[in-house]
């Protein structure tokens, strides 16, 4: 596994998502109070990227059916979602934003 590159941390603001990719994988890329995290981008219940979705009280709601995941765990909060998304690890050096690749 390697560290990947994948954005400046100037490019997204509190609360905001950017899709990314990772050595080929979709990933989603946040940023919550200051931290960045990611997950799959993909949602777990259908076809639908979580980089259209909303970021809200530290989860993202898919942009299909509303379902939200905790940004930090991955957990899935609520109907219809019902599997947890999976999380990468992320780690800022400076101004850039690495996503360790799956
Ligand atoms: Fe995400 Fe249905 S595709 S909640």
């Amino acid at each position: 596994m390697e560290w990947i590159k994948v954005a400046g941390a100037q490019e997204l603001g509190d609360d905001e998502v950017k899709a990314v990719n990772v050595a080929g994988h979709r990933i989603a890329l946040y940023r919550c109070d200051g931290e960045f995290f990611a997950t799959d981008n993909m949602c777990t219940h259908a076809e639908a990227l979580l980089s259209e979705g909303y970021v809200e009280d530290g989860c993202i709601e898919c942009p299909l059916h509303q379902g939200r995941f905790d940004i930090r765990t991955g957990k899935a909060m609520c109907a219809p979602v019902t599997v947890d998304v999976r999380t990468h690890a992320v780690k800022q050096e400076g101004d850039d934003i690495y996503v360790r690749s799956p």
